[in-house]
C-alpha cells in the first residue's frame, strides 16, 4: 500500500500502481498509463485474495468514490495509516525522528461525518449490473460523483457516512422531485433546476439543510421547503440558494434561511461554535475533539502562554486551548472563517483571543509580532500544500518554544520538517485517523527549539 490508497506492484523492475486492490492479492492488470518510471493499472481478474480482505458493507463500494477502503479492515487501514506518516516522514523529512506515538484510531468508523453533499443529476450513472439487468432505471439521480468524472452522479440508497436524518431528507427530496417532475442538473449543458444537497448533522443535535437551485423559481423552491419542514421537524436551519453561475460554489451568494436559525452548533467541553452555511467545520466532530486535546497536550499549556494559531480557519483550535493560554492570535486567509472565529470567541466569553484575516506570508510579519510579541507556542495547522516557504522561514526568525504542527499531509508535513530542523528537533509524532474507510491521514508533530 503506499500514496494515495494504491498498491504497488513490480513487473520487469518497472513499478505499476493499482487501485482498488489489497496488499497480497494476485491479480491480473490491464495498464492504464505508462510513463517512463512508472505504470497505472486497474485490475480485471483476481486470481487470489489477500487475507487483509474484509467484505465491504456498502451496496455502492467500489463504483462511488467515498470509501475506498472499505475492503480492508479499520485495524489494517490504521496500520497502513501509520505506515504513511512513517514512510513520509523518514523518506521526505530526512530528520531525526523519535519513536512515533501509536495512530489513533476514530472510534466511530461509520456514520462519524456532519456534513455531506450531494448532487443532483438528470442523466445518473448506471452500473454494470444495472446495464446488464436490462431493467429501465429513473436516471434522475441525487448522490455523489464517480470518481474522476465532474458530469457522472450515481444514485445513493443509502450511505454510511452522516448519521440521520441525512439518507433520508436525501431520499425524500429526490423521490419528491422525482414526483412533482422537477428539472435535475445537466453538469454538461450547466442546465436545469436542482443542482445540490447540503446536509450538516452537529453533535448538539441540531441539523442543517442547504438546498442549491440554478434559478429562482419561488414556487418549486417553496414547495420543496415546506415539505422538508413538515417531514423533518428535527431540522434547525433550513435554506437555499439560488446559484446561477457556472459552478457550485456559493461563498459569494446570499444563503436564504426559510426555517429556524442561519446556523448551527457543534460543541467541545462546553465550548460552542457557531457553524453557518458558509462555514469550515472539521467533518468527523468527536475525531476533531481527539485531535484537539492532543494537540493542546502536546502545546503543554500552563496558562501563561502567547499562543498563535495559524491557518486557524473558524477559530476552532484558538478558542478551543484559549482557558489554557494567556493570550491567543489567530491568522486565517478566509475572512468569513475570521467573522465566524470572533463570533465563536464572543459567544462562549472568550476574550483573550485576537484574529487576523490574510495570506499567512503577508499577515505573519515583524510588525504583528511586535505588536502581540514573540509566541511561547506556534499550533500550526496548513493545508494540503503545507506552508508557505516564507511563512516558514518567519517560524525560524520567531523561533518560539514549541512548534505543534498538524498536518493533513505528511508528504507536505516533511518536507516543512526537513526546513525546520535547522532550529528544531521533533520531539513527539502522533497519527491521528479522522477519516475511516478512506487512505487520509492526519499527523500531529511536536518541534521543541534546539
Ligand atoms: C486544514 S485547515 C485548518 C483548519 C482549522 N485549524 C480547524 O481545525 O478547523 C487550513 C486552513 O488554512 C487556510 N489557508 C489556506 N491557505 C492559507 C494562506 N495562504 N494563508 C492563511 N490561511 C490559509 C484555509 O482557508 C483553511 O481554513
Amino acid at each position: 500500500m503506499v500514496a494515495e490508497g494504491k498498491c504497488l506492484a513490480r513487473h520487469n523492475n518497472m513499478v505499476i500502481f493499482v487501485g482498488g486492490v489489497a496488499p497480497g492479492d494476485v491479480v491480473d492488470l490491464r495498464v492504464t498509463r505508462k510513463k517512463k518510471s512508472f505504470m497505472e493499472a486497474v485490475p480485471v481478474a483476481f486470481r487470489e485474495y489477500s487475507e487483509l480482505r474484509v467484505e465491504p458493507f456498502c451496496q455502492h463500494f467500489g463504483v462511488c468514490g467515498g470509501c475506498k477502503w472499505q475492503h480492508i479492515s479499520y485495524e489494517t487501514q490504521l496500520h497502513y495509516k501509520q505506515k504513511q506518516v512513517k514512510d513520509n516522514l523518514e523518506r521526505i523529512g530526512k530528520v531525526t525522528l523519535p519513536e512515533f506515538d501509536p495512530i489513533l484510531g476514530s472510534e466511530k468508523t461509520k456514520y462519524y461525518r456532519n456534513k455531506l453533499e450531494y448532487t443532483f443529476s438528470g442523466n445518473g450513472w448506471l452500473t454494470d449490473e444495472q446495464i446488464k439487468s436490462g431493467e429501465e432505471f429513473d436516471r434522475n439521480a441525487l448522490g455523489f460523483h464517480i470518481p474522476g468524472r465532474f458530469d457522472k452522479i450515481l444514485d445513493i440508497e443509502h450511505c454510511y457516512l452522516q448519521p440521520a436524518p441525512s439518507n433520508a431528507v436525501r431520499l425524500e427530496v429526490r423521490d419528491y422531485a422525482r414526483k412533482h417532475g422537477l428539472d435535475f442538473y445537466n453538469a454538461v449543458k450547466q442546465e436545469g433546476f436542482l443542482r445540490n444537497l447540503i446536509i450538516r448533522t452537529a453533535n448538539t443535535g441540531e441539523v442543517m439543510v442547504i438546498l442549491q437551485v440554478k434559478y429562482d423559481d419561488q414556487e418549486a423552491i417553496l414547495g420543496i421547503m415546506k415539505h422538508l419542514e413538515e417531514t423533518f421537524p428535527e431540522i434547525t436551519s433550513l435554506q437555499y440558494v439560488v446559484n446561477p453561475k457556472g459552478n457550485e460554489t456559493y461563498h459569494d451568494l446570499d444563503v436564504v434561511c426559510y426555517k429556524g436559525l442561519p446556523y448551527i452548533h457543534e460543541e467541545m467541553e462546553g465550548i460552542k461554535f457557531r457553524v453557518g452555511p458558509k462555514s469550515f467545520y472539521q467533518t468527523n466532530a468527536d475525531q476533531a475533539y481527539e485531535l484537539y486535546k492532543k494537540t493542546r497536550e502536546l502545546a503543554a499549556l500552563t496558562g501563561n502562554e502567547l499562543v498563535y494559531d495559524l491557518y486557524t480557519g473558524a477559530g476552532t483550535i484558538a478558542n478551543f486551548v484559549a482557558r489554557q493560554s494567556r493570550e491567543v492570535i489567530g491568522i486565517e486567509y478566509v475572512p468569513s472563517a475570521i467573522e465566524d472565529a470572533k463570533i465563536n470567541s464572543q459567544i462562549n466569553d472568550i476574550t483573550n483571543t485576537t484574529f487576523y484575516a490574510g495570506d499567512m506570508k503577508d499577515i505573519l510579519s515583524d510588525e504583528l509580532i511586535a505588536r502581540h510579541g514573540r509566541p511561547d507556542v506556534v499550533i500550526t495547522d496548513p493545508p494540503r500544500a503545507g506552508m508557505h516557504q516564507d511563512v516558514v522561514e518567519k517560524l525560524l526568525q520567531v523561533h518560539a518554544d514549541r512548534i505543534v504542527y498538524v498536518s493533513c499531509n505528511p508528504a507536505t508535513q516533511a518536507r516543512d520538517l526537513e526546513l525546520l530542523s535547522e532550529k528544531y528537533e521533533v520531539t513527539r509524532v502522533q497519527p491521528v485517523d479522522m477519516f475511516p474507510q478512506t487512505h487520509h491521514v492526519e499527523n500531529i508533530v511536536l518541534l521543541t527549539a534546539k
